[in-house]
């Protein structure tokens, strides 16, 4: 056992499929490397209390508001798990914008489990990771798809269908993603309910999920065959049905037409929608950062970088 462990994990994008995925359709999500969250866990003297450092809180663990639950319910499992006792003292950096669809829960949480078994010294199975990292996400979600834990922790895209095992595939793309910040928070749980309600009562809005799942394959056979045209057309189809389907908004419509303006393949929102985060596709760096400058000056809080492929 070391005094001190360390950890790190990365946010998470949706590149296709949000809201579809909901009803059974498939999705692909990947890392974003471009943010990260690091855990530092140190070992205190055995009558200390567990401390903890973080954006939201700085105090005793104990005594962390609610909203932290998952953290206090994986920190417990992890000290279970090797047998620690005595206080520990937990410091969490995130660079992960909190309620933007870019996983920072479960991100935190994969930090931490990476943390913990640094501080033991012992080797992590990417099997037992994701297990740790779920204790914390069905706290803080109820019922996660696993999706975002496992593109925390890894480098590939991954392709999800509800009840399937998440498959990683190699992206051959050579192209980059400028992402997007609105500065408002997303709206998952209204815009799902939302788009529940539509599905149940209207029959096009049944086609234009199954719509959306045809496009998410079709993107992930751009991704696999370096077919960036494709990619950006499956996008600009699937941001006019999220749109039909309620779940964009006037500042993710303005920073999308901005972005196209400014010479991107394809640019849609990303995750819950109604606020959070869109993402623009082009073909170069020099591109995407173009992009990127026209997005800010239309009025994105913050821009974020992806190289796709290898
Ligand atoms: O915004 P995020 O990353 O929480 O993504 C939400 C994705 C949805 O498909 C809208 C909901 C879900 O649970 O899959």
């Amino acid at each position: 056992m070391k005094t001190q462990g360390n950890g790190s994990a990365s946010g998470k994008i949706i590149l296709m499929g949000e809201h579809s995925v909901v009803f059974g359709q498939p999705a692909i999500a990947m890392p974003l490397e471009a943010v990260r969250v690091r855990v530092q866990v140190e070992r205190l003297a055995p009558n200390m209390a567990d401390q903890l450092d973080s954006g939201y809180f700085r105090g005793e663990l104990a005594d962390a508001p609610d909203t932290l639950e998952n953290i206090k319910v994986l920190v417990r499992r992890l000290k279970d798990f090797f047998y620690l006792q005595g206080g520990l003292a937990l410091q969490i950096i995130s660079q992960i914008p909190a309620e933007r669809g870019m996983g920072s829960s479960a991100a935190v949480a994969v930090a931490l489990t990476r943390s913990f078994f640094d501080l033991a010294d012992q080797p992590l199975d990417p099997a037992l990771l994701l297990e740790f990292a779920n204790i914390s996400e069905r706290v803080a979600h109820g019922n996660p798809s696993g999706i975002d834990a496992a593109a925390a922790s890894g480098r590939y895209p991954l392709y999800f269908r509800k009840g399937s095992p998440i498959e990683a595939f190699d992206s051959n793309l050579s192209g980059w993603l400028t992402i997007a910040d609105t500065g408002i928070r997303g709206k998952t749980r209204q815009a799902v309910a939302d788009v529940g309600k539509l599905v149940k009562e209207a029959p096009q809005a049944r086609a234009m999920i199954f719509s959306l799942g045809l496009l998410t394959q079709i993107a992930r056979f751009a991704l696999e065959k370096n077919q960036l045209d494709i990619l950006g057309q499956t996008m600009n189809d699937a941001q006019a049905l999220l749109k039909k389907l309620t779940v964009s908004s006037a500042e993710l419509d303005q920073l999308i037409s901005s972005a196209l303006q400014a010479g991107a393949i394809g640019a849609k929102l990303t995750g819950g929608g109604r606020g959070g985060c869109m993402l623009a596709l082009s073909r170069t760096e020099e591109a995407a950062a173009e992009i990127g400058r026209q997005l800010k000056i239309t009025g994105a809080r913050a821009i974020w970088f992806q190289k796709l492929g290898e």
